[in-house]
């Protein structure tokens, strides 16, 4: 890669060994380092290049979750890259501004690869949002928050067996954020922007401050909301992300943390750690915090394919590591979709388990939640949606910019066990 007009950014997918508590080595992988990856950051309108070296000594991927981009580059398990290997996906960034990420998606190993470590964010920029004087300093007042759980075995080594009742693999009891378990925050600012990404491979969190203070979503995985959303709990599935506003006050230390929600243990109840309080992060503000950013009242503009002609309405129900009855197969493309076109796909919870729905490739609008209009919290842009026991969401999303008959996008659970169980599907964009 490296022609002109575009920024090539280097990638090594390698293993190393991380310190996350003293005097234990954990064997880890990272994307440049040992555990996790950089901080990829463009702008819209930009063309970017990567060169996403293998130096693991087993296959992988590195998919870039959310983004708009032709289906040879969206680093599913059709782009695999051999040990030594070097994939060199490129595009041209095309979308608003958002909090992505990337991960490992190689058929049946996604669970393993991604929780090894091999995740990073990957921000895009724009002018519109630029404009705004939201927090913006990234690592000041800006910050991002990949929280994981994690589970270490006796030797301190992360755990990866499955527990013989669970079907959705590993829950930890450690929650790591950016690598680091028992974090804090020094704050500096009145108003600090979190760019929260539930990066775990199962785990529900339920945010909420210790002080159960009201904080604003301004964006959700596609980019900001219309307006903020003043709210004290925030819920966010595994690959979800959320940008939330938060005020502080001088010489204060508030935690943030996960809360218990009963609402979403179904069947599966205690087992899958929603009934448990976790601390997440400590934020321990200066005794003077300098006050310059504010949340505006109107961000963004609304998703707006409520009014738009359907071209076609399809449904999935998922249950029993399947959807729609059927298992992933690499070799079977389950459907096409027409360029250009607005689809609405209604997807149902069918089982006792908490599952979510992802889609590669576009960023979707929530119409409705069982008939009713959607939460505050559900009404911008998203490409993963929780689907709650027993429940109906229809989404509306529009196809187009990058056709290919023969390569196939992915749509899932992005349960990770799941997914790599089969709760998968391909589609074309035609
Ligand atoms: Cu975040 Cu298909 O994945
Ligand atoms: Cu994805
Ligand atoms: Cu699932």
């Amino acid at each position: 890669p490296g022609e002109a007009g575009s920024r090539v950014f280097t990638l090594g997918l390698r293993s190393g060994e991380t310190a996350f508590k003293e005097g234990a080595a954990t064997r880890t992988w990272g994307v440049n380092g040992a555990y996790l990856g950089p901080t990829v950051r463009a702008r819209r309108g930009e063309e970017v290049a990567f060169a996403v070296r293998n130096e693991l000594d087993q296959e992988t991927s590195l998919h870039w979750h959310g983004m708009h981009l032709p289906a040879a580059m969206d680093g599913g398990p059709h782009q695999t890259v051999a040990p030594g290997g070097t994939w060199e996906p490129r595009w041209r960034i095309d979308q608003q501004a958002a909090t992505l990420w990337y991960h490992p998606h190689v058929h049946g190993a996604t669970g393993d690869h991604t929780y090894r470590g091999l995740t990073g964010l990957f921000i895009v920029d724009d002018d519109a949002t630029d404009a705004l004087n939201l927090p913006s300093e990234y690592g000041v007042d800006d910050i991002p928050m990949i929280v994981q759980d994690r589970a270490f075995d006796r030797d301190n080594q992360f755990e990866e067996r499955i527990p013989l009742a669970g079907s959705l693999g590993v829950i930890g009891d450690e929650i790591l954020v950016n690598g680091t378990l028992g974090p804090y925050f020094d704050v500096t600012t009145g108003l600090v922007r979190l760019r929260l990404l539930n990066g775990s491979n199962a785990r529900l969190y339920n945010f909420g401050f210790s002080d159960d203070r009201a904080f604003s979503l301004v964006a959700t995985d596609g980019g900001l909301l219309a307006e903020p959303w003043e709210t004290d709990r925030l819920h966010l599935s595994p690959g979800e992300r959320a940008e939330i506003v938060v005020a502080f006050e001088p010489g204060e230390t508030v935690d943030l943390r996960s809360y218990p929600s009963p609402e979403y243990g179904g069947a599966s109840g205690r087992l899958d750690g929603f009934a448990d309080l976790l601390d997440i992060c400590r934020f321990r503000a200066a005794d003077t915090l300098s006050d310059d950013t504010e949340v505006p009242a109107v961000l963004g503009a609304a998703p707006d394919l409520a009014a738009e002609a359907v071209a076609q309405e399809r449904s999935f129900v998922l249950a029993s590591d399947r959807i729609n009855d059927r298992s992933m197969a690499m070799d079977r493309i389950d459907f096409g979709v027409r360029e250009g076109t607005v689809e609405v796909w209604e997807v149902t919870n069918d089982n006792g388990y908490l599952h979510n729905f992802h889609v590669h490739d576009v960023q979707f609008q929530v119409l409705t939640v069982d008939g009713e209009t959607p939460p505050p919290h559900l009404r911008g842009w998203k490409d993963t949606v929780m689907v709650a026991q027993g429940r109906r969401y229809r989404l509306a999303m529009r196809f187009g910019g990058h056709t290919d008959p023969n390569m196939p996008y992915m749509y899932h659970c992005h349960l990770l066990q799941h997914e790599d169980d089969g709760m998968m599907g391909q589609f074309v964009v035609l």
